[in-house]
């Protein structure tokens, strides 16, 4: 028996990373999947790899930091597969880094519309379909970075991804008692593309994987198991939970 047979997922930030293996490894565990992210090509690669695997999938572009894009994922969930039992709103972005004088207030706001306004508006829509069923799980893409761990040069993404921590405790306390569990997964560093910047030399790599106590990177389909058991039944007594998955990082003294 697949873990997540019969149910409907949408899974935002799915055209690369975490948000692509997630997407797979829900398929694939039987779930109708609805992918967003606002590259249209990667998508459509991922709902052909989807569909060759067997799995149901459709896919929509856009920027999740727009409500009308929000509201028509969850439209199409319903259109294409009957409603909508899981959201992971995972899409992110690292904004602007560097000294906090010196982020501009644009770059300040597109951390915070992406990162938590998408967060937000996902959920606003999501809700209300998961009333429907009287059941759900709703999962946001957090980060220990503003968390448990302060960096030099984060500070619209540290509080960004806070904010959604934030959220997330909010909603769940809001939402349990109608069947919806809301819950935070809190990745360690990462392989992806947005991870990039921190590791694009062997120096900046290095160090990076010396601040886990695992002394390396996770891979995006390690944290995709992670959050297959915030989706899954696996977890149906866990909720407004910030659940690292990170290596240690967190902990880590040496
Ligand atoms: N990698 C790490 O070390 C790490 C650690 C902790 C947390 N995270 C979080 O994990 C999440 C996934 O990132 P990743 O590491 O998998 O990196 P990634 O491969 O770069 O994925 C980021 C995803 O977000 C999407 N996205 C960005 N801005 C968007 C927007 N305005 N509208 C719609 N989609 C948007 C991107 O797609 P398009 O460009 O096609 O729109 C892409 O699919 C992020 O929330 C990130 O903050 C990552």
């Amino acid at each position: 028996m697949k873990t997540l047979n019969g149910k409907t997922a949408i899974v935002t930030g799915a055209s690369s990373g975490i948000g692509y293996e997630t997407a797979k490894l829900f398929a694939s565990e039987g779930a109708n999947v609805v992918v967003a992210a606002r590259r249209r090509n990667e998508l459509d690669r991922l709902v052909a790899e989807i569909e060759a695997a067997g799995g149901k999938a459709v896919a929509l572009a856009g920027d999740v930091a727009d409500e009308t894009y929000a509201s028509s994922l969850v439209e199409l969930a319903e259109n294409a597969f009957g409603g909508l039992d899981i959201g992971f709103n995972n899409a992110g972005t690292n904004g602007e880094m560097g000294p906090t004088p010196d982020i501009s207030l644009k770059g300040w706001q597109d951390a915070l519309n992406v990162n938590l306004t998408g967060a937000f508006l996902g959920a606003k829509y999501q809700i209300p379909a998961m009333l429907k069923r009287g059941a759900g799980s709703l999962i946001f893409t957090s980060t220990f970075v503003g968390y448990t761990v302060g960096f030099p040069g984060t500070a619209a993404y540290g509080a960004s991804k806070a904010g959604v921590i934030g959220l997330m405790k909010s909603l769940a306390a809001e939402l349990g008692p109608q069947g919806i569990r809301v819950n935070a997964i809190l990745p360690g560093g990462t392989e992806t593309a947005m991870a990039q910047a921190w590791i694009d030399t062997p120096e900046k790599r290095a160090f990076v994987e010396g601040l886990n106590v695992l002394k390396r990177l996770a891979s995006p389909a390690e944290i995709a198991r992670s959050v297959l058991y915030l989706a899954s039944d696996a977890s149906s007594f866990t909720t407004g939970s910030a659940m690292l998955v990170d290596g240690g990082v967190s902990i880590n003294r040496t």
